[in-house]
C-alpha cells in the first residue's frame, strides 16, 4: 500500500544519509528483506551474517534479527555504531544460557573443549573456545573430534543432538532449544508427506530429532535456499521459519514452498513457525531507530576481547 511504499522510501533516505546498511537475516519480514535488496544491503544466515557485517565500508550497520546477531557485529567491528530495529528482539536459546550458569557448567568441566552456537549473549561467547553456526557446526564439531576432543555443546539440544549423531563426537549438552524449530510436528510431517510424495523435505536442525529424521536435507538456512535452487523437485515442505520462503520463492518462482506442520494433524499453523523476537523487526521501529538513533549495541570492550577469540577461529575455519 501507499504507506508503506513512503516507510520504504523514507527508510532508503535516512540510511543514505547516515552511511548505513541493512543487514538482515532471511528470517525477518518480506518488506525488510525487500529493503535489504532494494538498498543494496544483505540478507544471510547467521554466519554470513557476521561475515559481512564485519567487512562493510559503511559506518553504521542496521542489523535486523535478533540480539545476538547485533552483539555478533559489534565484537567483529567495536568501531561501528550497530543499531538494531529494537534491542528488544532476544532469543529462547540465549535466554535459556545465562552466563553464570554456563560458566558454572563449564568449570564443572574442565576437560572439555567448549563449543557454543552463535545463538548465546557475548558473555557466554567469551567463555568458549569456539563459536559456530548451524552451517558449519558439523564441520568445526568433527575437526575437534578427529583430535581427540571432548566437547561440552551449548544452548542448542537438538542441533547438539544431531552433530553428536552425525560426528560420532563425545558431547555433554546444555539443554536448550529454540521456541520455534521446537514447535514442528513429526506425525503431522509425516501426513504431509503422504499428501505430498515427491515434495523434498527441507530442515533446520534447531528442529527434534523426530523431524530431522525425516528430512530429505538438514542444514543452515542458507544451506536450505541452496537446496531449494540445486534439487529437482518442485515441491518442497520447509521445516524452519517461514521468513525463509520469501528468498526461496524469489530464487525459484515455478516451485512450490510448503510450510511443515506445527500441529500433530498435517494442518499448518500459519503464526506458530515464526519467530516472535525476528517478527519485531518492523518497518516502523526500523524508521524510528534511524531517525532517533536509539536502541544501540553496545558490548563491554573486555567481552570483546574474549569474545573475538571464538568468533575469530569461527571466521578463520569457514574461509
Ligand atoms: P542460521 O545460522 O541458519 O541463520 O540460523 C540461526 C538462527 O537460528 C536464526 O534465528
Ligand atoms: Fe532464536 Fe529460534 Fe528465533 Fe532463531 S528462530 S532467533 S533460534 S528463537
Amino acid at each position: 500500500d501507499r504507506e508503506t511504499l513512503a516507510s520504504k522510501e523514507e527508510i532508503k533516505t535516512l540510511l543514505a544519509e547516515k552511511d548505513a546498511v541493512l543487514v538482515a537475516h532471511y528470517y525477518t519480514d518480506t518488506l525488510v528483506q525487500e529493503l535489504a535488496d532494494e538498498t543494496g544491503g544483505f540478507i544471510g544466515d547467521s554466519l554470513e551474517m557476521a561475515r559481512y557485517g564485519r567487512d562493510a565500508t559503511e559506518s553504521t550497520i542496521v542489523v535486523a534479527g535478533v540480539r545476538f546477531m547485533g552483539e555478533t557485529a559489534k565484537i567483529l567491528s567495536p568501531e561501528k555504531t550497530i543499531l538494531m530495529p529494537t534491542l528488544g528482539a532476544e532469543c529462547s536459546l540465549d535466554l535459556g544460557c545465562p552466563a553464570d550458569e554456563f560458566s558454572a557448567f563449564c568449570d564443572a568441566n574442565p576437560d572439555r573443549t567448549v563449543v557454543v552456537y552463535a545463538n548465546t549473549s557475548a558473555a557466554v561467547k567469551a567463555r568458549a573456545d569456539w563459536v559456530v553456526t548451524s552451517s558449519i557446526a558439523l564441520d568445526v564439531v568433527d575437526h575437534l573430534s578427529s583430535m581427540g576432543e571432548k566437547i561440552l555443546w551449548a544452548p542448542d539440544q537438538h542441533l547438539g543432538r544431531y552433530v553428536q549423531a552425525k560426528t560420532g563426537a563425545d558431547m555433554l549438552l546444555w539443554n536448550g532449544s529454540c521456541v520455534v524449530h521446537e514447535e514442528f510436528k513429526a506425525h503431522g510431517l509425516q501426513q504431509m508427506k503422504a499428501m505430498f510424495p515427491d515434495a523434498a523435505v527441507l530442515v533446520h536442525p534447531e528442529s527434534s530429532t523426530a523431524i530431522i529424521e525425516l528430512a530429505d536435507v538438514v542444514g543452515s538456512t542458507t544451506q536450505l535456499l541452496k537446496a531449494s535452487q540445486e534439487l529437482p523437485n518442485q515441491q518442497f515442505i520447509v521445516a524452519t521459519d517461514r521468513g525463509i520462503f520469501y528468498r526461496m520463492q524469489k530464487a525459484s518462482p515455478q516451485k512450490s514452498f510448503i510450510e511443515a506442520p506445527t500441529a500433530g494433524n498435517g494442518a499448518t499453523c500459519r503464526s506458530c513457525a515464526h519467530c516472535p523476537w525476528m517478527a519485531m523487526n518492523t518497518l516502523e521501529r526500523l524508521k524510528s531507530v534511524l531517525t532517533k538513533n536509539d536502541q544501540v549495541i553496545e558490548v563491554d570492550p573486555t567481552l570483546i576481547e574474549r569474545a573475538l577469540v571464538p568468533l575469530n577461529r569461527m571466521l578463520t575455519f569457514s574461509k
